[in-house]
């Protein structure tokens, strides 16, 4: 890491020399390591200029809207790997070869029997519960079963827990969807595909023999890959602070989940669905418009607008074009892709999104695509929770693999100086 120097003087103090980092790719940055014992904290609440860690694993550049899984283009990796594959990669930095690639499906696919004690945990919740909080729950409850693989100390027990995962939460996640169908739970097979198996354990019948919709089977494997891993976003700077308490793997993946929940993360796709839904036609765009530029409404654009991209968010590119594809495979009807290319020509063309240089993400056209594939809404964030798995497992391991340094951010305190007590209740 190449390092040049700062100076930060304080109201005339004494000068504070601090180092300039510069990684392999990206901006400078200031170590500010030093400052605690000099007395200064740094105040950056929601951490907008703060790197909370060094990482190999996936690059950003926000401005010019790119993302690299190490080092390789999202787009094409989308358009030419597979998720397996791309899980790989992500793990270990290097493309597997032939064998290395069936070594590590295969070490996938030995975990695909969940343990059937988890069915207990799954039928105490109510048949209407949203599947994220039964994954949530259910993916904490595997500490309660897999005692083998929860030292998080020891590197086969990390390894083990990065397979057992990866085979685990679709299984998990498509049994939330048939429990709250009241459905019988389907098991994966081994000679399907990891997006095949996805579609086979959510919509196949006991009774039936099931083919997969090859489109939908690659719509879904590039859905897969396009939200695998995002640098240190909300859920995955999650894992990385609960576990480096030393927590086991399941109780921060669950953590993980918890925070991919909420409405300006993960769980945008669902709300970005049901905003196009309330738009309705495209004669509704301009009311909604204004809302999302009104600040006395709450209500905001879902799917627009990102932290880092500056620009539109790669994944967005590639997912419109998915969406495309399938909606004419499916020959199903487009009112709500109108709606949705509409609303970004107009919002792209409007001075208030371009100032502020809010571009569609990520979930602007993926809800369109899970539902023309017969996914409910609620499901779609569980869909992103089972892709974005991988990354938090790999941060997970980059974490432990550089050494463990419990995370505990200080604070610009605000509050009563010292007082005395005098009790009003005595
Ligand atoms: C994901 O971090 C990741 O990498 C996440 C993710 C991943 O792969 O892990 O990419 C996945 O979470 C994508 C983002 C999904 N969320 C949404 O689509 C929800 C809608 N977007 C907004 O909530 C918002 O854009 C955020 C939360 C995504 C980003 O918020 P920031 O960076 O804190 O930006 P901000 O709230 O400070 O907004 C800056 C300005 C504000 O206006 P001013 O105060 O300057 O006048 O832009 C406005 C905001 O009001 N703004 C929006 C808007 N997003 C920002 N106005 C209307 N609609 C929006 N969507």
């Amino acid at each position: 890491m190449d390092k040049k120097k700062a100076t930060l003087t304080v109201d005339g103090t004494v000068p504070i020399e601090l180092d300039v980092l510069r990684g392999s790719l990206g901006q400078k940055e200031l170590d500010i390591r030093t400052l605690g014992a000099q007395g200064y904290f740094t105040f950056d609440p929601g951490f907008t200029s703060t790197a909370s860690c060094q990482s190999k694993i996936t690059y950003i550049d926000g401005d010019q809207g790119v993302l690299l899984y190490r080092g390789f283009p999202i787009d094409q990796l989308a358009l030419n790997s597979n998720y397996l594959e791309v899980c790989y990669i992500l793990l270990y930095g290097e493309t597997p070869n032939l064998d290395q690639f069936y070594k590590f499906q295969g070490s996938v696919t030995n975990h695909f029997v969940l343990h059937e004690q988890i069915h207990h945990i799954l039928r105490g919740f109510c048949r209407n519960s949203h599947p994220m909080a039964m994954l949530c729950a259910m993916t904490g409850a595997l500490a309660t079963i897999y005692h083998d693989s929860m030292d998080v100390n020891r590197k086969t027990h990390r390894d083990l827990t990065a397979k057992r995962l990866l085979a685990q939460m679709p299984i998990m996640a498509s049994m939330c969807y048939r429990y709250s169908r009241g459905k019988p739970f389907i098991y994966p097979r081994n000679d399907f595909s990891y997006a095949g198996n996805i579609l086979y354990m959510m919509f196949s019948s006991p009774s039936d023999k099931y083919v997969v919709n090859p489109i939908l089977e690659r719509a879904l494997d590039c859905i897969l890959i396009l939200h695998a891993d995002h640098e240190q976003n909300a859920s995955t700077s999650t894992i990385r602070t609960v576990g480096s308490s030393g927590a086991n793997p399941f109780s921060c993946i669950a953590a993980a989940v918890a925070s991919l929940w909420g409405p300006s993360h993960g769980g945008a796709n669902e709300a970005c669905l049901l905003m196009l839904e309330e738009i309705g036609t495209v004669e509704n765009i301009p009311l909604f418009l204004q809302r999302a530029k009104d600040k006395n409404d709450s209500f905001r654009l879902m799917g627009f607008g990102h932290r880092v991209y500056k620009n539109y968010d790669p994944r967005a590119m590639v997912m419109r074009d998915i969406c495309h594809e399938v909606l004419n495979h499916l020959e199903v009807k487009k009112d709500l892709m109108e709606v949705a290319m509409k609303l970004e020509y107009l919002a792209l063309h409007d001075s208030y999104f371009i100032e502020r240089k809010l571009y569609p993400n990520v979930d602007f056209y993926s809800g369109i695509i899970l539902q023309a594939m017969g996914i409910p809404s609620s499901m779609f964030t569980v869909i992103f929770a089972i892709a974005r798995t991988v990354g938090w497992i790999a941060h997970w391991k980059e974490m432990h693999d550089e050494g463990l340094k419990i995370a505990r951010p200080r604070q610009l305190y605000t509050g009563y100086t010292r007082r005395n007590f005098n009790s009003k209740i005595k």
